[in-house]
């Protein structure tokens, strides 16, 4: 599949640069009459897709590039990092809404909608908590932090993710639960209390089971997607207010299985059990592509096209990226590459110019009837 036309490209680089995103560009000077400022937000929301980011709690406080990028490229945000447990709660007692608040005062003052991450969840919590909860405190810690937590931003926040991660099915459980904390003092009931509670303090909100490893089509991503299943229909089933699953969609540049029928059956399934699909974390791992950048960016970019046509096609119309520039890109750090280099994982690089994958994502909005 080619690239955009050279004059189509041209004129959305144009827009791009016009929205602001790239105010020191040199480019800027030509731009202020491009007639319609384009981008990742508003080239899918023409097609009837909701498209953002995630957002990087360092570069909103210190970087007002980042800031303007952010606010030009997306129509929805989530915080990368200022809403878990370990951000917010600095003692049992206490709550620091920080990080938190500059994110949604950010959105609000542009107008941009915004995503929770997350209530309950077995990573990202603060020290104190193992030494703290039991099995007689846990569902008041629980059901009284998401009560804070949603309420403070209630009729603010479009969609929350509830649950984050609790599938592992190598954890051998029959109902493929993996170990937690809220499952070790909870039990399996913990989903349910969770959902219940954020549903209580904010009865609008969309409602999410978010998860990773079920995009693949291979035999222990086949299992996860068969175990996600399980779990959110049997919740629902059982009176959970559950409304959707968030596919987070961290995918590898250069994973030997490719994402295909499996996830195509997995969406539809989902869609049929009356549950909305959302694409919560997309980003690509290239940290085993070899060549230089151009060689990167084109394979980053191809996974980015076929994945956002698989899915589009199969009805999803909520896509966040984890992050918008490899500036701020948990790929780095977590994925290093041999040669020290920075990821080139997002639709942004580092000098927040649009790289190929930036087209890619266009295009495929494109094919959608808005
Ligand atoms: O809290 C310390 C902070 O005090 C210190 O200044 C900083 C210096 O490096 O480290 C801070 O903690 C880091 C935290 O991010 C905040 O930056 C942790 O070491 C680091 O492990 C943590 O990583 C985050 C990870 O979730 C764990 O919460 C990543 O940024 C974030 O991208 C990643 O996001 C997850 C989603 O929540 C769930 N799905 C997978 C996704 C990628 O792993």
């Amino acid at each position: 599949m080619q690239l955009p036309s050279f004059s189509r490209r041209r004129f959305l680089e144009k827009a791009v640069y016009a929205s602001g995103a790239l105010a020191t560009h040199s480019f800027s000077q030509a731009v202020h009459a491009a007639p319609v400022p384009s981008s990742i937000g508003a080239e899918a929301a023409a097609h009837g897709i909701l498209a953002g980011c995630a957002v990087n709690e360092q570069g909103l406080a210190s970087d007002a590039d980042f800031r303007r990028l952010v606010a030009a490229q997306a129509a929805i945000v989530v915080p990368e990092n200022a809403m878990k447990w370990r951000s917010l709660r600095p003692s049992p007692t206490t709550f620091d809404y920080s990080a938190a608040d500059r994110l949604v005062d950010f959105a609000e003052e542009n107008q941009l909608r915004i995503r929770g991450h997350n209530l309950c969840w077995n990573q990202a919590l603060p020290d104190w908590l193992e030494g703290t909860v039991n099995a007689s405190n846990a569902q008041h810690l629980l059901t009284d932090h998401i009560r804070h937590v949603v309420g403070r931003y209630a009729g603010r926040i479009q969609s929350w993710d509830v649950v984050n991660e609790a599938v592992n099915v190598h954890d051998g459980r029959p109902d493929g639960l993996g170990n937690s904390i809220w499952l070790t003092v909870l039990g399996p009931g913990y989903l349910d209390i969770a959902f219940r509670a954020a549903r209580t303090a904010d009865p609008h909100a969309l409602l999410v089971y978010n998860d990773f490893g079920v995009e693949l089509d291979n035999a222990e991503q086949a299992a996860k997607r068969d175990a996600v299943f399980k779990l959110v229909t049997s919740l629902k089933r059982n009176g959970t207010p559950i409304d959707a699953v968030g596919i987070q969609s961290h995918l590898s540049a250069t994973s030997t299985d490719s994402f295909g029928s499996g996830l195509r059956q997995f969406i539809a399934g989902l869609r049929r059990a009356g549950f909305k699909v959302l694409i919560t974390e997309l980003d690509v791992d290239d940290s085993h592509v070899a060549g230089d950048d151009a060689m990167r960016d084109r394979a980053v970019a191809e996974i980015y096209h076929s994945y956002l046509n698989l899915v589009l096609d199969a009805g999803v119309r909520t896509i966040l990226t984890w992050g918008i520039t490899d500036r701020y890109s948990w790929l780095t750090e977590h994925f290093p590459r041999a040669d020290k280099d920075e990821a080139r994982g997002l639709p942004f690089d580092e000098h927040l110019r649009p790289v190929d994958a930036y087209w890619r994502m266009v295009e495929s909005f494109g094919r959608v009837r808005g």
